[in-house]
């Protein structure tokens, strides 16, 4: 399973990437507007140098501008990941990524139809959007359970790239359902190596080796 972080940030991704278990960073232009300043060009060159995969989406939306958006970003590392908004001419925009060998994640995806459009477009990636689901009162897991299950009839390369993650439960359901890749927001990053169990059982470690090496 991999794990993305979902930041704009390249202070958060330096430190995230230090522990030695970062595959890839998500950004979003909501996210880039948080960071006031910041050259998003050089922002995400700097991500590619610290992990492999770094999605940075395009901004137009019809096909001959999205198309040049998409030749643009991808010169700019080969660890740039172009991420492509769910619609027809988003489709047409994966169609030719695909045939480019340029690599895609696919945002905005809501349902199984989207889905399986963007895998039939060869995106590399799709990201259906889970706790915005939740915001609705649905539950934005069962999508996730309802895409592995249709993956596993078909032949799709297309990784599942769980998105909108706001809590831990989010990260356990994605892994137990086997979706291949989680993007997950700095807070939640941080709470991932903790338990309360392994903090007591190591201070109780130390008191009992203070005990004996004194
Ligand atoms: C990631 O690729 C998405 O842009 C992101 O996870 C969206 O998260 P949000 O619903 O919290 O904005």
């Amino acid at each position: 399973m991999k794990l993305f972080i979902d930041t704009a940030n390249i202070a958060k991704v330096e430190e995230i990437s230090a522990w030695g278990i970062l595959d890839g960073v998500t950004t979003n232009p909501s996210l880039v507007a948080k960071e006031e300043g910041a050259d998003f060009k050089e922002t995400v060159i700097n991500m590619c140098g610290l992990v492999n995969e770094v999605s940075a989406q395009i901004t137009a939306t019809e096909f001959p501008e999205m198309k040049a958006q998409a030749d643009v970003y991808s010169s700019w590392h080969k660890n740039v990941v172009v991420k492509v908004p769910m619609t027809v001419e988003g489709l047409k925009t994966l169609n030719y990524c695909s045939s480019k060998g340029i690599h895609t994640n696919t945002t905005l995806v809501f349902s199984v139809p989207q889905a399986i459009m963007a895998a039939k477009s060869g995106a590399t990636m799709i990201s259906p959007f889970v706790g915005r689901l939740d915001d609705l009162g649905m539950d934005g897991m069962d999508l996730i359970a309802d895409i592995m299950e249709a993956w596993n009839h078909y032949k799709f390369e297309t990784q599942v790239l769980v998105a909108s993650i706001r809590n831990l439960e989010h990260v356990v359901r994605a892994a137990t359902l086997g979706a291949h890749i989680c993007t997950i927001p700095y807070d939640v990053f941080l709470e991932l190596p903790q338990h309360d169990l392994t903090d007591k059982g190591l201070k109780k470690f130390m008191e009992d080796w203070e005990s004996i090496s004194n």
